[in-house]
């Protein structure tokens, strides 16, 4: 007899919960959006590009916009952008539909809050913010190679690096963030490393020739990134033809920036790099390209990129180039036809950067042109842009500066 009600009333708990996970069922988890990236437009003071994945097609996948101070007023209904989608087949033979939006006629330096989904299966909102039209001084981050224990080592290098400079504008990664791009489970590790900043802190990836299949296993005409790059990123595609969303330019705040792509077609982007800074009304420069023009390893020199590329960059005194690929960190002195020369020559300054636990045995090759070398050293860096100066810092995992400069104009 007593046992009854309690029996009545677990089965209106029971009834409830079943209907409410029905709600959320109606789409099921293969309708919800995953990994929710930002990326940078060429015009990231009135535009900004969000790309998402779901493992069902969707009627019409959207994403909606709304200035974060207009989220709670009824009398103004967000924004509504339709995506672009497209079928991605995955190495283990399933496949996702990856979806993309570019928030277009946005305000500059304006809080924006964004959804994306569609009925019933929405994300939560999450929020960016544009760049302003002019200068202005902000911060960015810079990660070199994560490539390896990616989830179980990485989560917290962005961890901390959220918490050192979460006003951060921007994250740049100079190449292999994962170690086999073609491997879909591993980009799963670096968005989930990554957790909810992607949602927030707009990405700008350089490609790594960890992101091509591995040159052992494949023939010269396989070697082409991986097939998930541009479905996952929305990148800037003004780079020029056959590489477009590896090499690419925008502006941010009185600062240029170039990414380059060092697996492929490097005359080409030499060419390219050439007009791009030829025309650059911006007081900063700044390159990022995976492989290091002096590499710090024991591994072959890409004597093209100082014949090719040192030359452009010297010529048009890129401030920094910003690499990865040699697994330990280094920053040279300012260098001009590969030499180094005082401040007043305006030369190049050139890091390598390391931010995961893969490490490789230094080589002295260029030891004479270096100003600080780290071994065995997980780091991240932040760039800080003002009107006449630029101020660099690395940081360890215990958030410890190791190394710092400035560069004054
Ligand atoms: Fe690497
Ligand atoms: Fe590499």
């Amino acid at each position: 007899m007593t046992g009854f009600p309690r029996i009545k009333s677990y089965m209106i708990v029971a009834g409830l919960c079943l209907l409410l996970c029905a709600g959320r069922g109606l789409a099921g988890d293969a309708a919800l959006p995953e990994r929710i990236i930002l990326n940078l437009t060429e015009t990231p003071f009135s535009s900004q590009a969000v790309t998402w994945r779901t493992r069902e097609k969707g009627l019409s996948p959207r994403a909606e916009i709304i200035p974060v101070s207009d989220l709670l007023n009824p009398e103004i209904r967000p924004g509504a952008f339709p995506a672009l989608s497209t079928p991605v087949a995955l190495d283990d033979k399933t496949g996702v539909f990856q979806h993309s939006v570019v928030f277009s006629g946005l305000l500059p330096g304006t809080v924006y809050a964004y959804r994306v989904g569609e009925d019933p299966a929405w994300s939560e909102w999450n929020q960016f913010k544009t760049a302003q039209d002019q200068p202005e001084p902000f911060t960015f981050l810079y990660f070199g190679d994560v490539q390896e224990e990616v989830f179980s080592m990485c989560s917290q290098v962005f961890r901390v690096a959220f918490q050192k400079e979460p006003e951060a504008r921007f994250w740049l990664f100079a190449g292999d963030m994962v170690d086999n791009g073609p491997d879909d489970r591993l980009w799963g590790d670096f968005f989930s490393a990554l957790g909810w900043i992607s949602r927030t802190m707009p990405l700008v990836p350089a490609a790594g020739n960890h992101e091509y299949p591995d040159p052992r296993k494949t023939t010269a005409d396989q070697r082409r990134i991986t097939s998930l790059w541009r479905p996952q990123f929305t990148l800037p595609e003004n780079g020029p033809e056959g590489l477009e969303e590896t090499v690419f330019r925008f502006d941010y705040q009185g600062l240029r920036v170039v990414v380059l792509n060092g697996n492929e077609k490097i005359p080409e982007q030499a060419l390219w790099l050439e007009g791009v800074l030829s025309n650059n009304p911006q007081a900063w420069t700044i390159v990022v390209i995976h492989q290091p023009a002096y590499p710090i390893s024991q591994r072959k020199t890409h004597t093209d990129f100082q014949d090719l590329l040192v030359p452009v960059f010297d010529r048009h005194s890129v401030d920094l180039v910003l690499q990865g690929h040699d697994h330990g960190y280094a920053r040279t002195v300012s260098l001009k036809n590969h030499q180094p020369v005082s401040e007043k020559d305006k030369g190049v300054v050139y890091i390598i950067s390391n931010s995961g636990p893969k490490f490789y045995p230094p080589g002295d090759r260029y030891d004479h042109l270096m100003a600080r070398t780290l071994s065995r050293t997980i780091s991240f860096q932040s760039v800080r842009v003002e009107d006449n100066i630029l101020q660099y810092r690395a940081y360890t995992l215990a958030k410890e500066t190791v190394d710092a400069f400035e560069i004054r104009k």
